[in-house]
């Protein structure tokens, strides 16, 4: 999570608002071990957890990783920043990933951390599933909560259209985000389960009823 001063910067949410082409940049490296495999992702101003990688999305990685065992999935990560959620799930699944955001620095991020990481897929530029096509055995997000409510329940009510018969949408958010409520809502088109909990993050899996 940002620091308090980060957040009076602004810098915490530039990431959600601007494709700032005059945005500074400083690279930098951030690494994260999972059963012996190494990852590094390159991260920089203007996105997402730029020092270090999210509390939640690691919650959301390991616990799937705990669960599921079935390799070669598609993959879908909605929002996916530099790519720590599709990229650890891809290489650990043997699985093909596809990552979509629609922030140009992390997704130019993202392709590069994918490839250097060697997990097969791609990173495309989209306003939620604009881009997306095809179905997946996985839809997986840690979403936008500073987009919005509807953003976020468009991302996560529109995932049935792009998931296999026995596809699963897996997503993460902080019980003060209104994980509760959000979930509610999400009943009407799925049957949605808390697989997890740690330090106020809940990570949901919700299936087609
Ligand atoms: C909470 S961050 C998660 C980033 C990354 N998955 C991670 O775990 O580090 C949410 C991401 O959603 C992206 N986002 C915001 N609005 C979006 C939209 N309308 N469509 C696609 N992605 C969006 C943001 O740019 C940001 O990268």
């Amino acid at each position: 999570m940002q620091s308090k001063k980060e957040e009076m910067n602004g810098d915490f949410l530039e990431h959600y608002f601007t494709n700032n082409a005059n945005l500074k940049s400083e690279m930098r490296q951030i690494t994260y071990e999972n059963g012996g495999t190494v990852f590094t992702f390159w991260s920089d101003l203007g996105v997402f957890s730029k020092n270090h990688i999210d509390y939640g999305s690691k919650l959301l990685v390991e616990t799937i990783l705990e669960k599921r065992k079935k390799q070669n999935l598609k993959i879908l990560d909605v929002g996916c920043g530099y790519g720590f959620i599709g990229i650890v799930l891809g290489k650990l699944l043997n699985s093909e990933v596809t990552m979509v955001d629609v922030n140009k620095r992390a997704l130019h991020l993202c392709e590069k951390n994918r490839k250097e990481n060697q997990v097969e897929g791609s990173c495309i530029e989209s306003n939620i599933y604009e881009n997306v096509t095809g179905k997946f055995d996985l839809v997986v997000t840690n979403p936008p909560i500073r987009a919005g409510k509807s953003v976020v329940l468009e991302m996560l009510e529109k995932a049935k259209e792009y998931m296999n018969e026995e596809g699963e949408l897996w997503f993460v958010i902080r019980k003060d985000q209104g994980v509760k409520s959000i979930s509610k809502v999400l009943e009407d088109t799925y049957k949605v389960e808390k697989i997890a909990t740690s330090k106020g993050f809940y990570v949901m899996c919700a299936k087609s009823c």
